[in-house]
């Protein structure tokens, strides 16, 4: 009984081999202090009433599940829906999570938020709930992402936010997470509200636990309209936050297939992506054990991706347990065929999608063709895409 009770306690936060708290000393009684509010909140019903009110009112849930009924014509084969997140207050699956760890941050008596943010959509729901909830709000963004995703800085700014623009090293997503983890540490007072699946234990199970809702909705919603389960569900894989939400309903289902797409940059035979459990290898990053892009000295690589919010050499521990398990498979899509699936789906759905997410829509764009008219693929459109309209814009000549 004895040992039993320490295995739990050993195996606690992993999935598999991966996840688990590799942090200092003086960092971890803070994570427990976290896991132990988590866990209390997840065992209250008036927490549980709080967080679906806001995301009923506020965020604006259930998102709606859309027909693609163009695209399925012209590329089916396979029928095509989307899960429109990008239909969100804010406009992406962000601000679930965000909303969940505030409501935490506030259990804990915290009125300091600060967190990391590549895309800038994370920032501006965090920005937001600081907003909605009355507490301080700092923005850590690394300085070539300030410039690429103009408009969210501008949202987190009106919002009150303060954004650090971090100018070390590559100066985008994994510098942003350093220095958020740095300030953290540094000031006890502060609540992390971490934007995606990874980081040390509590985060990934919070995060996933915040995002499912994606998944619950969806499976409900498919079943309603089509009297059964999607064949393929797909969504893009940054840290994992969107894929975990809307996989966590289907993973019991095995006649379901699901996908993640990582992002290929300027193709995988270059060193200018950031398809990490495709590419990577199992070892350590920010605090947790995943698959990690790292150069010849075994330190993170710099990473590259048309899209902000893709580009981490790390991604959810809970990504690498289920493709080294075999339930999940991973496939990469390359910028240009990203920028020309957001084209396709701007000209004949008229959805403009994030290009995190037109990743998603790529890998469906290349499969629908191969399957017959009963098929059905979910993508999960983690967002919308007018923060990336300055970038894509020239790329499709206009
Ligand atoms: C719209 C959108 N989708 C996807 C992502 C990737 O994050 P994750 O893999 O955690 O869903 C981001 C990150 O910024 C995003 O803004």
């Amino acid at each position: 009984m004895k040992s039993m009770r320490k295995e739990d306690e050993v195996r606690k936060g992993y999935f598999g081999t991966f996840g688990g708290s590799y942090v200092s000393e003086q960092l971890q009684p803070r994570l427990d202090e976290l896991e132990a509010a988590f866990v209390s909140a997840m065992e209250d019903d008036l927490f549980a009433e709080e967080f679906a009110r806001l995301l009923k009112e506020y965020v604006g849930r259930p998102s709606a599940l859309t027909y693609c009924a163009n695209i399925s014509r012209e590329y089916g084969g396979g029928r095509l829906f989307l899960k429109r997140e990008d239909l969100n207050h804010t406009g992406a699956h962000k601000i679930n999570n965000t909303i969940g760890q505030a409501l935490l941050a506030k259990r804990m008596g915290k009125k300091e938020l600060i967190a990391e943010t590549g895309a800038g959509m994370h920032g501006t729901a965090t920005a937001t709930v600081a907003a909605l909830m009355g507490m301080g709000c700092t923005i850590y963004m690394g300085e070539v992402d300030v410039h690429r995703q103009a408009p969210n800085v501008s949202r987190m700014k009106a919002l009150g936010a303060e954004v650090v623009s971090v100018t070390h090293g590559q100066k985008t997503l994994k510098e942003a997470v350093d220095a958020a983890l740095e300030a953290y540490v540094l000031n006890p007072e502060t609540f992390y509200l971490l934007g995606s699946a990874v980081g040390p234990h509590p985060f990934p199970t919070m995060v996933r636990q915040f995002q499912s809702v994606i998944g619950k909705e969806a499976r409900e919603q498919f079943l309603e309209r089509e009297g059964k389960l999607p064949d393929q569900v797909l969504a893009c894989v940054g840290g994992g936050s969107n894929a975990i939400g809307i996989f966590s309903s289907f993973l019991d289902d095995r006649e379901v297939g699901i996908v993640g797409v990582e992002p290929a940059g300027r193709g995988l035979g270059t060193n200018e992506h950031a398809a990490t459990l495709m590419k990577g290898n199992p070892g350590i990053i920010h605090g947790f054990r995943t698959y990690v892009l790292t150069d010849e000295n075994g330190e993170p690589s710099p990473v590259y991706s048309i899209s902000a919010g893709l580009d981490y050499p790390g991604v959810g521990p809970e990504h690498a347990f289920l493709m080294e398990s075999g339930r999940v498979s991973y496939v990469s899509v390359t910028d240009d065929e990203a920028v020309d699936a957001f084209r396709v789906l701007c000209r004949l759905e008229g959805i403009i999608p994030a290009l995190e997410s037109s990743h998603a829509v790529a890998q469906a764009l290349k499969i629908l063709p191969e399957l017959s008219r009963d098929k059905t693929v979910l993508v999960n459109l983690s967002g919308r895409g007018d923060k990336d309209l300055d970038s894509v814009l020239p790329l499709m000549g206009l």
